[in-house]
């Protein structure tokens, strides 16, 4: 197997150079912003930036290798090694001037996730993971919350980008939820989300319509925390619930197993 440490080195440091040149953007005034399937669903400069960077830097050092990436899709090879990208998670947040965005890099060997890096560049969190060996944020090993009563849980959801055309769109899961806890956020990052639910400082996350790039990442920095998870519809593309393990029991029978009609 390909060297482990050097991996998770290469994918730090790119993760980071593109961090660096999301800050640059970052509430300026040339981000060119565009549309994708809607008005909620947008793209800027640094997302393709950020997605040349980590992409070029990849096929550099380890040309064979195979990439999913959000903006330009498959490329590479056939390749037990594939790298799974979010080059800017959270563009909503980002083009606003919010805070939470951040890089999102997985890597899978044989389809299994072995490396997570999450950088969020402004917040300065470096979330990170290697399969068996825990999580970690700025060099600190992290775990999940240990809260097992969903009235004092903090929990955090998304909204899917096709909400404009479909009633399928959390908010019966929200109407279930929002009475039983201490608080409901929606910070706009389905991977920051992940790692703050792998951290300790939420107790669950869900969200449905996600895709691969969103999570591959962030779950296994979830797992390696010690956090749980559930793919809790099979029709909705990646539709996930994250939680420690105190409050998964009590949240997953809130959400809709299927369509809200
Ligand atoms: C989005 C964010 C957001 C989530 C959306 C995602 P993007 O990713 O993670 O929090 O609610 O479902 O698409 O478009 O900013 O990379
Ligand atoms: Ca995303
Ligand atoms: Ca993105």
């Amino acid at each position: 197997m390909q060297e482990i440490r050097e991996l998770l080195h290469d994918c730090t440091l790119w993760a980071k150079e593109a961090g660096r040149v999301q800050l640059e953007y970052f509430r300026s005034s040339n981000l060119d912003i565009k549309t994708k399937f809607n008005d909620s669903d947008i793209v800027t400069a640094a997302d393709k930036v950020s997605e040349e960077i980590i992409i070029s830097n990849i096929r550099k050092k380890y040309p064979t290798h195979s990439i999913l990436s959000e903006e330009s899709g498959t490329s590479g090879y056939e390749n037990d090694y594939r790298w799974v990208i979010d080059p800017l998670d959270g563009t909503t947040n980002f083009s606003s001037g919010l805070p939470e965005f951040c890089v999102s890099i997985g890597i899978q060997y044989k389809n299994q996730t072995i490396i997570g890096v999450v950088f969020a560049p402004y917040l300065g969190e470096l979330f990170y993971a290697v399969r068996g060996e825990g999580a970690f944020l700025n060099g600190k090993k992290i775990s999940t919350g240990n809260n097992t009563d969903i009235h004092k849980a903090v929990v955090t959801t998304g909204f899917p980008v096709d909400k404009d055309r479909t009633t399928d769109n959390n908010l019966d899961n929200v109407a279930r939820v929002l009475p039983l806890v201490r608080g409901l956020r929606r910070l706009g990052s389905a991977a920051v989300d992940i790692c703050y639910v792998a951290a300790g400082y939420l107790d669950a996350y869900w969200e449905l319509n996600l895709h691969e790039w969103d999570v591959c990442a962030a779950l296994l920095i979830a797992e390696e925390a010690g956090a749980k998870y559930e793919f809790f519809r099979n029709d909705r593309n990646i539709s996930v619930v994250v939680a420690n393990p105190g409050i998964m029991p009590q949240i997953l029978p809130l959400l809709s197993k299927t369509a809200n009609k």
